[in-house]
């Protein structure tokens, strides 16, 4: 789609030309049928037109066949629809393996992103040409939503849980980002730009940053809140251990099993009670209140990079490089 017509953003990821071809072809298709409807309408409101006042309606049977396309037909059409639209709603869902990961916080009336090596920003978000990029989003208040129109991608940002998103850009230069839930008086001043770079002048803005790695500012929150006091990496310590433990599945205590991802580990914080590890008892206390979602999703940063223990190395480095916390899934011993 040409950059210079408006009704289209530009297409500046790997599927937003999917997105695209779906949506020109049901408004191809279903502008068509709504013309050839209308022209029927007047053509025959014309044709049939009462002329006589003793004018009698003849009955018309409609042939069998002319009853049976236009059940099947339509049926052909409306599935062809169904799976399309499937294959293209899986891709856009489906996160693909190794992601860079970028923190994001909307409050009102602000996006806060935070890069995995620490850098932030605030309504501008710089990312990588050609590489896969999931936003890990959380909320200070109300329902967000946070749009890429160029990306062809938008998902609504939650209070009090964590949703993900992502994208990969195949086009350097700065596209709009937009909050598209209505959130309050600023909802429409929420926005801001995507700044796709170079990988290696992405490279280069990441080594700006000074705070030290998502990862190691949360084990300085894991610290500060003395959560090692109970998880201290001990099989025999009263806290369960957490290396490793992101994306493992987990043995409750009450029965079932669940997978330790993003939203699991928040109701660990916020809600111990909530659920329990099997073998353990519920004296963890509760976090609600006192963490922030900047401080959570940094403490989130640092157990997705607990990667699990080596048989030789006791390796508890939070990984500055980008990707490794995916590296620590499943593959626990
Ligand atoms: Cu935030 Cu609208």
């Amino acid at each position: 789609m040409r950059s210079d017509f408006p009704l289209f953003p530009e297409q500046a990821s790997s599927v937003a030309m999917s997105v695209d071809t779906l949506y020109i072809f049901l408004v191809v298709l279903t502008g068509s049928v709504s013309i050839l409807i209308w022209l029927a309408v007047f053509y025959f409101a014309i044709k049939y037109r009462r002329r006589p006042e003793n004018e009698l309606a003849e009955e018309i049977e409609p042939p069998k066949a002319l009853e049976f396309a236009w059940i099947v037909i339509p049926t052909i059409i409306f599935i062809g629809i169904f799976v399309w639209g499937a294959f293209v709603f899986f891709r856009i869902n489906r996160i693909p393996d190794n992601p860079l990961d970028v923190y994001a916080t909307g409050r009102q009336w602000m996006w806060k992103f935070q890069h995995p090596t620490g850098q932030r920003e605030i309504n501008t978000l710089h990312v990588p040409l050609g590489r896969p990029v999931r936003i890990t989003m959380a909320s200070e208040d109300v329902i967000h939503s946070l749009w890429f129109p160029a990306f062809r991608v938008k998902m609504d940002v939650i209070p009090s849980r964590y949703r993900m998103l992502w994208f990969e850009a195949t086009k350097t230069g700065r596209f709009h980002l937009f909050c598209a839930e209505y959130c309050g008086t600023l909802h429409s001043g929420m926005g801001g730009w995507v700044e796709v770079m170079e990988q290696t002048e992405y490279q280069k803005w990441l080594a700006g940053g000074t705070e030290g790695s998502m990862a190691s500012q949360g084990e300085k929150i894991f610290q500060k809140y003395a959560c090692n006091t109970c998880h201290t990496g001990d099989n025999t310590a009263r806290g369960p251990v957490l290396n490793g433990l992101y994306g493992r599945t987990v043995m409750l205590a009450s029965g079932p099993s669940v997978v330790a991802d993003e939203n699991y580990i928040r109701e660990s914080i916020l809600a111990p009670q909530a659920k329990i590890k099997a073998g353990f008892q519920p004296i963890m206390p509760t976090f609600q209140g006192q963490v922030t979602e900047e401080d959570l999703l940094k403490l989130l940063a640092y157990i997705r990079s607990l990667v699990p223990p080596k048989p030789t190395t006791l390796s508890v480095e939070s990984p500055a490089s980008m990707g490794q916390s995916s590296g620590a899934r499943g593959n626990q011993p």
